[in-house]
């Protein structure tokens, strides 16, 4: 049944509204003064942790990502506290064993969090068991989420049959996450409605205004009935963000359907916020502020394209980023048109780039080689032939048949060990944490404090990669290495 309340709000400020618009440098001192605040008004929830943020507080910040979780859950008691988690791939890009996830869920829910939004970047529910289940087993909300793309085989149908099954999963709601911003009004309209008719949890939306479309995609979404959406503040907001919470209230002027939430905070937030984003002057840019309808032929998320022009930039490649975002749907056809999204974006991103430098498939980057051999999951669509073949060859591998993570060992015993045998204390969230990021944890455990700030430099080295070394990328504001390999 389409829900005719106050639509509910997620505030994603302190985690997509810097992710998208300055390259997740927002530190927790900095977000320290407006916490308390925005637990005030009354959000359905507050988005303040996962995706890119853990990997930004080790790596540039260096934080310890549980002890920000405490800091913000102290401050914000009363808002449940919301994360994005990558399925099996936790906030990495790689599969990880059940015991890693498991244990990872379980210290998360510990530190506070409430809601977990569930993600599979080849929408492969098998990915996302684990996942749901200890999400409830430490008595939390999961929600299951649809990856909205546009290709020939992601239907309507499609979608609404991926809303059933995860609702037959145990999900306790479903996001529609349009992490490049391409779901049109109208389609949001037909897919909320569709998916109300079909499923009985809540239906949230999440999207980014690069295009421009977030807004009326709300509006759609909110008429037909959907029960939440994702809203940042400006200036962390819009553009490759998500659409400003005002903005959106301010939509819904005179409808049953606006939230009455208590703003009388709001300008002291907004003050804080403005200050916060000049002081991350490094990391925006005016590129990333504005909507850009000429992204709809590209399909690249947000966050990715904003990294994407200093890369280029970085090695030279200014000149041809029209010719690297018109590889990229070529790349994805080739790949089973898997959408663009965490960890994905990144490999068809690197790949599109690989094949404009150096030819078509002449350098096959090994992750790209992974998903064409289902070592990420099922691709929603057919793998190209020859791409396979090329990939069969160069691996003497063959494509996966089963869940992914039904391949991997155990972990947790062996993570504590190294831990141990390192001179650190070996608990749990020491060990996730080790699993994913083990070099960036050491620092952080040894109390080295990472360079002042500066712009991102990893793609630097990367204009000195050759064939059989590594190809290192800054994109979407986390490191991503790949090996280049020249094709037979
Ligand atoms: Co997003």
């Amino acid at each position: 049944m389409p829900s005719m309340k106050p639509v509910k709000i997620t505030n994603t400020v302190l985690r997509d509204g810097h992710q998208s618009l300055a390259a997740t440098r927002m530190s927790t001192e900095q977000m320290l003064p407006i916490v308390s605040l925005l637990d005030k008004i009354g959000f359905y929830s507050l988005e303040t942790w996962g995706g890119a943020t853990i990997d930004s507080c080790l790596r540039f910040l260096g934080e310890n990502p549980f002890d920000r979780l405490d800091t913000l859950k102290k401050l914000a008691p009363n808002t449940p506290h919301q994360m994005l988690l990558r399925g099996q791939n936790i906030v990495q890009y790689t599969s990880f064993p059940d015991d890693v996830v498991e244990a990872f869920v379980a210290c998360s829910a510990k530190h506070g969090m409430n809601i977990f939004r569930i993600f599979d970047a080849l929408n492969d529910t098998r990915n996302l068991v684990t996942c749901i289940n200890a999400v409830h087993k430490a008595g939390q909300h999961a929600q299951g989420t649809i990856c909205y793309t546009i290709s020939p085989v992601h239907t309507l149908e499609a979608f609404v049959n991926l809303g059933i099954e995860l609702e037959k999963l145990g999900c306790d709601s479903i996001c529609i996450k349009d992490m490049a911003g391409l779901i049109s009004p109208s389609t949001t309209g037909a897919l909320v409605k569709a998916l109300k008719e079909k499923v009985k949890i809540p239906i949230v939306i999440h999207t980014h205004s690069t295009v421009g479309y977030g807004p009326a995609a709300y509006y759609a979404a909110i008429e037909n009935g959907i029960d939440a959406v994702d809203c940042s503040m400006v200036p962390f907001a819009n553009g490759t963000g998500q659409p400003d919470l005002l903005l959106t209230l301010a939509m819904l002027d005179n409808s049953d359907r606006k939230p009455d939430y208590d703003l009388s905070d709001f300008p002291k937030i907004r003050e804080h916020l403005e200050t916060v984003y000049k002081e991350l002057s490094a990391f925006t840019s005016p590129k990333n502020e504005k909507t850009d309808a000429d992204i709809l032929q590209y399909q690249v998320p947000g966050g990715m394209l904003s990294n994407f022009r200093n890369q280029l930039k970085e090695q030279n490649m200014s000149d041809r980023l029209d010719d690297v975002l018109k590889e990229i749907p070529y790349v994805r056809q080739c790949l089973g048109w898997i959408p663009l999204v965490t960890p994905t974006s990144q490999i068809v991103g690197t790949q599109a780039m690989l094949n404009v430098k150096f030819g078509r498939w002449k350098m096959f980057s090994q992750p790209a080689m992974d998903i064409a051999l289902n070592k990420y999951g099922r691709p929603p669509g057919p793998v190209d032939p020859e791409v396979l073949k090329l990939a069969i060859e160069k691996t003497g591998q063959q494509p996966v048949n089963c869940r992914p993570a039904d391949l991997l060992e155990p972990r947790m015993p062996k993570l504590k060990a190294e831990l141990r045998e390192k001179g650190f204390d070996d608990s749990d969230e020491n060990a996730v944490l080790w699993a994913m990021f083990p070099n960036e944890l050491t620092k952080v455990l040894k109390g080295e404090k990472p360079a002042p700030v500066a712009k991102p430099t990893a793609a630097s080295d990367a204009a000195k990669a050759a064939v059989g070394r590594k190809y290192v990328l800054n994109i979407d504001g986390a490191r991503h290495e790949v090996v280049v390999e020249e094709a037979k």
